[in-house]
């Protein structure tokens, strides 16, 4: 029986976990390679290691652990969507995007590397996920599962995914999305990876279809309570604190769930989504982190 486990702090493991993925990031080949094409390399580096919560990478590790897997069979898949989220970052950044001059603490790709520079450097963050996952592919025991995990995060970072729903966000500002289209937006543009990595953590880790589901579960409303905190804190945070541009949504003419629910409403939209993401997983055994991590970014202030 589900039992709130209301007492549990991940803060350490989260830190652990978040580290582990920074020096795995950090020590990927080609993102030290010089010579004549030195200056992407440098722009990969710059955003990849520059940074961020890892949430995505934490969460396909812990569902490959919740269901029995090993964390060296799920570390390729972890780097490699984080290395899409980057480059998604770096596009929806982009002066015909987002229009965003901060990121992480620091300028965007854009502002040091210039448009063309950012781009290529997306694009080169992409195609190295693909590299990182179809070597795991290539030299795993069981071959089959890992494609699946592969196929999954594939799906989801394109047009059925993440760019489907960069899409749906661009239309949105000329156009008054009500709450069901921005909730479609939403479900696609930041949801789809979290899809990615609970699903393809229980994957990798041979999850059966039960506990898949309940993966999916979990990202279904844990990645619509980030993006609707990420919307409230574009309102209510500070440069100095989020890292990133503050009032971005209104200056672009983005209606978010603020406009929707203001932001009392949204913070506990938040909650209540973080408790069903937390029943989700909440019956299986070894699973207080998740649920303490679902309440955590519920509530989060960065
Ligand atoms: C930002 O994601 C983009 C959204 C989907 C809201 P994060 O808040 O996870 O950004 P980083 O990785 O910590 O920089
Ligand atoms: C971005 O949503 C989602 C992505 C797929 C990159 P936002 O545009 O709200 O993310 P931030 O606020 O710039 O991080
Ligand atoms: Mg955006
Ligand atoms: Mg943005
Ligand atoms: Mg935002």
């Amino acid at each position: 029986m589900y039992n709130g486990n209301f007492d549990f702090d991940g803060g350490a493991r989260l830190e652990k976990r978040a580290r582990e993925i920074d020096s795995v990031l950090a020590a990927l080949p080609f993102l030290g390679e010089s010579g004549e094409i030195a200056r992407l390399f440098e722009a990969m580096r710059y955003s990849l290691l520059g940074g961020g919560k890892r949430i995505r990478p934490v969460l396909l590790l812990e569902f490959c652990e919740l269901f029995g897997g090993r964390t060296e069979d799920a570390l390729p898949f972890a780097c490699a969507l984080e290395m899409i989220h980057t480059y998604s970052l770096i596009h929806d950044d982009l002066p015909c995007m987002d229009n965003d001059d901060l990121r992480r603490g620091r300028p965007t790709s854009h502002v040091v590397f210039g448009e063309a520079g950012a781009t290529l450097a997306g694009d080169a963050l992409l195609n190295g996920a693909y590299e990182v996952m179809l070597e795991a592919v290539v030299s795993a025991e069981d071959p089959r599962r890992m494609a699946k995990a592969a196929e999954t995060i594939a799906r989801a970072a394109g047009a059925y995914g993440m760019v489907g729903g960069q899409t749906l966000d661009m239309e949105n500002e000329t156009s008054s999305p009500d709450e069901s289209r921005l909730r479609r937006t939403d479900a696609l543009k930041t949801g789809a990876l979290f899809y990615a990595a609970c699903t393809a953590g229980a994957i990798v880790a041979g999850a059966d279809e039960r506990g898949v589901a309940a993966a999916a579960e979990y990202a279904e409303k844990m990645g619509l309570a980030f993006q609707i905190v990420d919307d409230v804190l574009d309102v209510t945070s500070s440069e100095a604190e989020l890292g990133k541009t503050i009032g971005s949504d209104t200056a672009s003419g983005k209606r978010t769930y603020v406009d929707f629910r203001g932001v009392d409403g949204c913070r506990a939209l938040a909650l209540e989504l973080s408790e069903r993401a937390a029943e989700a997983v909440g019956t299986i055994k070894g699973s207080e982190f998740l649920v303490w991590l679902a309440r955590s970014l519920a509530q989060r202030v960065k």
